[in-house]
């Protein structure tokens, strides 16, 4: 089967083809645009007008790339949620048209089951892992858990990426801030005290970001706030994910989102893994960002599982939580 998947959450916009072969994804094209406001935050409305104009030439380009017809796709998949309602209209809206002219199914899935999905389908050994989600605007916790998948812990405020794009707006540095902090980072050792602040499983940002500001209004080193927000803000995450793994006695971990790719928090991740005994794994950068193959390839185990859903039912969910999916395709 070849699934077409739409993925417009935020300010990417994406559309992967993905075909399984023997119960794994194979990714057969993959591509993304991404949208980057001159200044300031994300403006909901202006990124689905950048998804409107690229989308009909991603899904046109996906197709004569991954040398495969129109009449190869078997099913049209998008993210149906959680995310900013223009963004997510305007990857539905094209699901829908495609669904509609080629007469093949629709189905839309949860964005964050797929950012775990599309690991336990590419990663080999990769079969029960507790996803540590770490992104734009999301930060969670995730593990499969008695028929669903559910949040074990999540930001109380904003998502980790943005902590760190906000703390680098303010510092003058650009968007993406997230690589530029972990550059910096690099050139220092020197620690300075920000708050560590975990609420039962869950964690807070907005405390820290204000303590790194004042820091740097101060005038310290900008080299030392970013290795401190890295240091004080990972191992938050690390410590919170532990616990999941001990709680769900779980073997394996894996990482997602944007900011997986940073080589610090992999770092610190992996050492908890190891002194614990379990398996550690980081999908391909590509993967690991908002991307149509992860939505393909979750629309692929949600119809090959029997679900079914008509256009009407195909209305978007800007609040669509991790376990409110219904899951048939894990026993
Ligand atoms: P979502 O809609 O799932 O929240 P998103 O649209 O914010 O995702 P992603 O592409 O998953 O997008 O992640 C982008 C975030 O990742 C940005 O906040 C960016 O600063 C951060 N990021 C990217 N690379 C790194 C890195 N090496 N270190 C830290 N943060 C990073
Ligand atoms: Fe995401």
């Amino acid at each position: 089967m070849i699934c077409l998947g739409i993925e417009g959450t935020a300010h990417s916009i994406g559309v992967g083809l993905i075909k399984d072969v023997n119960k794994t994804c194979r990714v057969l094209i993959n591509l993304i645009k991404t949208y980057k406001p001159e200044k300031g935050g994300i403006h909901p409305r202006e990124a689905a007008n950048h998804h409107a104009a690229y989308i009909a030439d991603l899904i046109r380009d996906s197709i004569q790339k991954a040398k495969v017809d129109f009449n190869d796709i078997d099913l049209i998949a998008f993210s149906q949620g959680p995310g900013l309602g223009p963004c997510l209209r305007t990857a539905a809206t094209a699901a829908r048209a495609l669904s509609l002219t080629l007469e093949k199914p629709l189905i839309g899935v949860n964005h964050c089951v797929a950012h775990l999905e599309i690991g336990r389908g590419t990663v080999k050994g990769c079969l029960d892992p507790v996803l540590l989600y770490v992104s734009g605007a999301n930060t969670q916790v995730i593990a499969f858990a008695e028929g669903k998948y559910r949040v074990f812990g999540e930001t109380l405020d904003v998502g980790i990426g943005n902590c760190l794009d906000k703390f680098g707006r303010a510092v003058g540095l650009e968007f993406p801030c997230g690589p530029k902090i972990e550059e910096l980072a690099k050139n220092s050792t020197h620690y300075l005290s920000l708050p560590y602040s975990i609420k039962g499983m869950d964690i807070a940002f907005s405390g820290l970001l204000t303590a790194a500001e004042n820091y740097a209004q101060k005038g310290k080193r900008l080299e030392d706030i970013c290795y401190s927000m890295q240091e004080t803000t990972f191992a938050m995450l690390t410590e919170v994910t532990e616990r999941a793994m001990a709680h769900t006695e779980k073997q394996e971990v894996l990482l997602g989102g944007g900011v997986a790719s940073n080589k610090r928090l992999q770092k610190m991740v992996q050492i908890m893994a190891t002194d614990r005994g379990a398996k550690f794994f980081v999908p391909s950068r590509d993967l690991c960002v908002d991307n149509g193959a992860m939505i393909a390839w979750l629309g692929f185990l949600t119809y090959q599982s029997g679900q079914r859903m008509s256009i009407d039912e195909s209305i978007i969910n800007q609040r669509f939580r991790t376990d409110m999916m219904e899951v048939h395709w894990r026993g």
